[in-house]
Formats: C-alpha cells, sequence, structure tokens
C-alpha cells in the first residue's frame, strides 16, 4: 500500500484521503493570501473589499439577481469573509449573517473567482469560516445551495437533514425557491483550521492500528506460473510445498492444520460418497446396476460397452482410496447411465431405469460438487490472522 499525501495540485495520498486545502495554507502559511472579516463600517479599503467581492459573486452567481447580491452584501447584519491575496486582492469569500440569539448563522453567498476554482481555496475559506464562526458561539449553519452546489457543500460536512430545531431557524431566514436547504454542525472542540492534518493524522494512526492487528500490508512476490498448482482436484500431486510459499507461515498456517482439515475433508468426502451408493443402492430403479453385467447373460456386452461401470464396483473404488477427487466419483456413477443408453434401446426396461435413477442421484451428485474442498478452511485462517 502506498503512503503519500495530496497536496493542492492533486498528488495521490493513497489513503483515501484528498488533503484539499493543503496548497491553500501553505500560501497562507507564507503570507500570501490572508482571510479577512469585512462588514459595511464605511472603511475605504474595506468598501473596496466588498465591491470585489460582490462582483465575484455576480459572476459566478449568474442566475441571481445583481441587486438582491448588492443589497445583502452591504447589509449591515451581514458580514463576508474575503480571501485577499497579496494584501489587495480579493479572490473569493463568503457572505453570511449571525442569528446570536439561535447560535446558527446563515451562508447567503460563496464564490471563488473563477480562474481559481477547484484548487482547495473553497475548502480553505470554508474551514476557515468554520474556525472564526465558532469563536462566535455558533453551532450551526444553514444554507439554501443550488443543485451545482450541493456537491460542495456535502464535502464540506453540510448534510440535507436539518438536526437544528425548527423553532430556532424557522421565521428567521428566508425559503429561497430551487435552492435546497443544507446544515453543518460546527462542533466547539474541533480545530478547523487544521482539520485536513487532524484527518490525515487520525487516518494514519487506524492504519497504524490496522497494521499491527493483520499482516494484509505485507505483500509477498507470487508463486512462478509453472509451480502454481499446490493440489487440484483432479488429484495432482503439490508441485510447491505451501510452507515454502512466502508468507504463508507467517499468516499462522501450519502443516499440522494442513494435514488435519485434509483428513477432514477426505472424511467428509468418503461419507458423502457412500450415502450417495447406498442411496442408488436402496432405490427400485437399481437393479440392474447393482453387479457387473454378467459376459455368459450378456454375451456381446462388452464389445459395445469399453468402459463397464457398476454400483459394486464404484463402493470398491472408493473403499480402496481410489477417488482422488470429487470429478472421478461423479463421473463413474454418471457412466453408468451412459453405457445402459448406450447399449440399450430407449423402449428397453434397462434405459428407463438408468433415466429414472439418474433423475435421482443427479441432486446428490450436484451437492457433492457444491461442497467445499477443505471444509473449514477459510475459518482457520480468519482466526490465525487477527490473533
Ligand atoms: N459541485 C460538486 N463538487 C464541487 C463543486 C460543485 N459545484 N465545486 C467544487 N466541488 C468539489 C471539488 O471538486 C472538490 O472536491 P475534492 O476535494 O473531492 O477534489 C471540493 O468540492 C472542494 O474544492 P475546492 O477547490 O476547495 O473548491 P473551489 O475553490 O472550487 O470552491 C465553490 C468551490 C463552489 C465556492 C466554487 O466552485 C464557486 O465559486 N462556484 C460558483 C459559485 C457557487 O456555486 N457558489 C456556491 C453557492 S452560493
Amino acid at each position: 500500500m502506498s503512503q503519500q499525501f495530496v497536496g493542492i495540485n492533486g498528488e495521490q495520498t493513497g489513503l483515501g484521503f484528498t488533503n484539499r486545502d493543503q496548497g491553500a495554507k501553505v500560501e497562507e502559511d507564507q503570507g500570501l493570501i490572508d482571510f479577512k472579516i469585512i462588514t459595511n463600517n464605511g472603511n475605504h479599503e474595506r468598501m473596496k473589499m466588498l465591491i470585489d467581492l460582490k462582483n465575484i459573486f455576480a459572476r459566478q452567481l449568474p442566475k441571481m439577481p445583481k441587486e438582491y447580491i448588492v443589497r445583502l452584501v452591504f447589509d449591515r447584519n451581514h458580514e463576508s469573509m474575503c480571501i485577499v491575496k497579496d494584501d489587495t486582492k480579493v479572490i473569493g469569500g463568503i457572505c453570511y449573517r449571525k442569528y446570536p440569539t439561535q447560535r446558527f448563522a446563515e451562508i447567503a453567498f460563496l464564490a471563488i473567482t473563477a480562474n481559481l476554482q477547484v484548487k482547495g481555496y473553497g475548502t480553505r475559506l470554508m474551514n476557515k469560516f468554520k474556525e472564526h464562526i465558532q469563536k462566535q458561539d455558533v453551532e450551526y449553519l444553514l444554507t439554501y445551495a443550488d443543485n451545482y452546489a450541493i456537491g460542495y457543500f456535502r464535502k464540506q460536512g453540510f448534510y440535507q437533514e436539518i438536526k437544528m430545531h425548527p423553532d430556532r431557524w424557522k421565521g428567521f431566514i428566508k425559503d429561497y425557491d430551487g435552492g435546497t436547504l443544507m446544515e453543518c454542525y460546527v462542533h466547539p472542540s474541533i480545530d478547523y483550521g487544521n482539520i485536513s492534518d487532524l484527518i490525515r493524522e487520525q487516518k494514519q494512526l487506524m492504519i497504524d492500528m490496522i497494521k499491527k492487528l493483520t499482516l494484509n500490508d505485507r505483500v509477498y512476490p507470487g508463486i512462478e506460473k509453472q509451480n502454481y498448482k499446490m493440489e487440484t482436484s483432479n488429484g495432482d500431486r503439490p508441485a510447491v510445498k505451501p510452507e515454502s510459499v512466502q508468507g504463508i507461515m507467517e499468516s499462522g498456517w501450519t502443516i499440522e492444520d494442513y494435514n488435519e482439515l485434509k483428513k477432514q475433508k477426505e472424511k467428509t468426502f468418503m461419507i458423502s460418497c457412500q450415502q450417495i451408493i447406498d442411496t442408488m443402492r436402496k432405490h427400485k430403479s437399481a437393479w440392474p446396476f447393482l453387479e457387473p453385467v454378467n459376459k455368459d447373460d450378456v454375451p456381446d456386452y462388452y464389445d459395445v460397452i469399453t468402459d463397464p461401470i457398476d454400483i459394486k464396483t464404484i463402493e470398491k473404488k472408493l473403499q480402496n482410496n481410489q477417488y482422488t477427487s470429487k470429478d472421478l466419483f461423479i463421473k463413474d456413477v454418471k457412466r453408468i447411465f451412459i453405457n445402459c443408453r448406450n447399449y440399450n434401446q430407449p423402449d428397453t426396461i434397462y434405459y428407463k431405469c438408468a433415466n429414472e435413477l439418474e433423475r435421482t442421484i443427479d441432486d446428490y451428485l450436484k451437492k457433492l460438487k457444491d461442497e467445499s474442498q477443505i471444509p473449514g478452511v477459510s475459518k482457520k485462517i480468519k482466526k490465525t490472522n487477527n490473533k
């Protein structure tokens, strides 16, 4: 697993975490950008900044009536947080109104100038805004987001589910047609100014803790292709010893456990096959297939059928451990019916018996095929991995 982190230009983190506002934070630390709270207080320089911000809002929110933007930005109940570059140039901002008695604030407008969008300034602005508003004893933020902005707000911790009691906000803010009301809880003890670092550190901590509990982060080279068969259903002998495969012993695998599971598997296999043989033998249509065909009774049988088989022979083979895989056993059982239909005509009693017995036994064969190759193996590995 790679473990780098992301910066403003979108480098990979490898942690599934985008440190989106990192670049803007660096600019802020270097004094290249600043976050200023501005109100309509008559100060010439500040007024100029408000005008610049109003122009950004007007350009970035073309559906919003310009007069409405002007009215709110210059309204003395509203404040704005501007991102100011090189001390003078406004590159974005957020206009909001606090409702101190209700301990919430409503975001009216938020925008970043066009050529600087999706570079992390929007996230940094929101984090700085939360850091500021937290000190003003604000508990919730509300905003009406249009369809384009829902995604952005969602990433900043806003939800469509409003947790604040309606008495606290209804009647204080105006409904906005076509907008979706979203809410964000401002946690009193989160350091929003450093939240990206905080999340990254917490994520790293979790990864380190998980690493201590599992071995999943260790990756070894695979087995050479020509050696990969360790045990196969058609009985191939191992070409490579499991214990020689890197990582297997570390995972808690032991040859004793493996042999025990193998023994268990063989026992289960024997029991299942014997049950199928017993079921066949008891079936009313099994009588033609119980024993090998007598050459004296059917002189040309062995000329036609070159690979004869019957229930008694199958049982003998099973007891002699000749079935090294399920497939070999299933193939032999199926051969009883195939041979019968090859030798006999469809209107004979033998042909009909083969069809009838096959119908019954097919379900048992399917069940045998679906049974796990090594019963309990996955359970065992899980347990030893989480020691
Ligand atoms: N829809 C969905 N996701 C958006 C988005 C949008 N409209 N705008 C940005 N995002 C995503 C970014 O891809 C990024 O995701 P990531 O962290 O997973 O990569 C994340 O939101 C934040 O990106 P960031 O670069 O910090 O945002 P930004 O500087 O582009 O600012 C806006 C975001 C919305 C302020 C800016 O795009 C903008 O000014 N838009 C036009 C005005 C507007 O719609 N304002 C909101 C309603 S008032």
